[in-house]
């Protein structure tokens, strides 16, 4: 049996997914060889570290309580370069402003020898190729696939089992916010605001949903697909966004009669990096409803792949951030 130490930093719904996870798939875990042994949590309120493993349960229990795993004084970077471990889970609460408090604990991970698993779209939309950098120089892994499509596999996809082929263009749906508005609106006839609010409620908008309705949101999650299938150093700068606040019911209703959607679509070929809404035919495979994305990837060997999954929730993107843990501990 491998034991495998790991931190989570961040303790919200996708800290708690992770932790929850650990502990349903424990004998899975076993049976693969895999023991996963988590040694320390941070949160806003502080950190838990334990070096013989931390009761898991115990954590999420006591978070529910009293809002905080906080036990001891450590801060968070003592935890990341002073705690020993093999890999780090990055989970805290994403910025595009400048990426932190993410991309200086992503750093210290590097620097200190760990392998990172991030959630954290930030600090890729910003910072890719100077984290990819700092992973390779320390000989560590860097794996992200929960950044985009929450548990929708489109790293793994494009990386390992389309492994050999060119990738000619990509286009999808990776906002669920903006989705579920746009869907509700055209099924049900209901006004923005209420459909907005809804979205909200689902717990998938973004804290400021400014992000998820001009469409930033998905220009992050292009920029991070373009860097790290095309090799391109863009950021979301780089991005030609339309959001979909200007999609009034009247054009919804005449893309209906029409038999159409309007989705907002990202689109990423070589060069080129787009995210504005789109007429999409109903029968078409990017013509996917309420909060679900969509990637469709052009490749020269396999010809069209289209996947598409729960692009947000707490268990969903653990569920991405488990497989990069499992894959870091069957090739490290
Ligand atoms: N606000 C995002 C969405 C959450 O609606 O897709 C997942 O990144």
């Amino acid at each position: 049996m491998k034991t495998v130490r790991l931190s989570i930093i961040g303790f919200g719904a996708v800290g708690q997914g992770v932790a929850r996870s650990i502990l349903s798939k424990q004998e899975y875990l076993h049976k693969q060889g895999i023991d996963l042994c988590v040694v320390g949590i941070a949160d806003s309120g502080g950190c838990e570290v334990n070096k013989q493993g931390i009761d898991l349960k115990n954590a999420i229990a006591r978070k529910k309580q009293t809002g905080t795993v906080a036990a001891d004084s450590d801060g968070v970077l003592d935890l990341i370069n002073g705690t020993d471990h093999d890999i780090v889970v990055e989970a805290t609460p994403t910025s595009i402003k400048d990426g932190e408090p993410g991309l200086g604990n992503m750093l210290s991970a590097f620097e200190s020898g760990k392998h990172v698993v991030t959630s954290n779209k930030g600090p890729l939309a910003l910072r890719f190729s100077e984290l990819k950098e700092a992973a390779e120089d320390n000989g560590v892994m860097f794996r992200y696939e929960a950044t985009v499509g929450g548990a929708v596999p489109i790293f793994n996809l494009i990386h390992e089992a389309l492994a050999g082929n060119t990738i000619v263009g990509i286009e999808g749906i990776l906002n669920g916010t903006c989705n579920y508005i746009l869907t509700r609106m055209a099924e049900e006839r209901m006004p923005y605001e209420l459909v907005l609010k809804e979205a909200q409620e689902l717990g998938i908008a973004e804290a400021d949903p400014t992000y998820d309705v001009e469409g930033i949101d998905s220009a992050c999650k292009l920029v991070i697909i373009a860097n790290s299938v095309f090799g391109d150093n863009a950021t979301y700068h780089d991005v030609d966004v339309t959001g979909i606040t200007k999609i009034t019911p009247e054009a919804l209703e005449l893309a209906n009669e029409n038999n159409y959607l309007i989705k907002l679509i990202c689109e990423a070929t070589e060069g080129k990096l787009t995210v504005a809404p789109r007429l999409v035919p109903k029968r078409h495979p990017l013509a996917v409803g309420g909060t679900l994305n969509v990637a469709s990837i052009q490749t020269d060997l396999a010809g069209r792949i289209t996947i598409s999954g729960k692009g947000a929730g707490s268990i969903e993107t653990a569920s991405s951030i488990l497989s990069d843990i499992v894959f870091i501990a069957r090739n490290s």
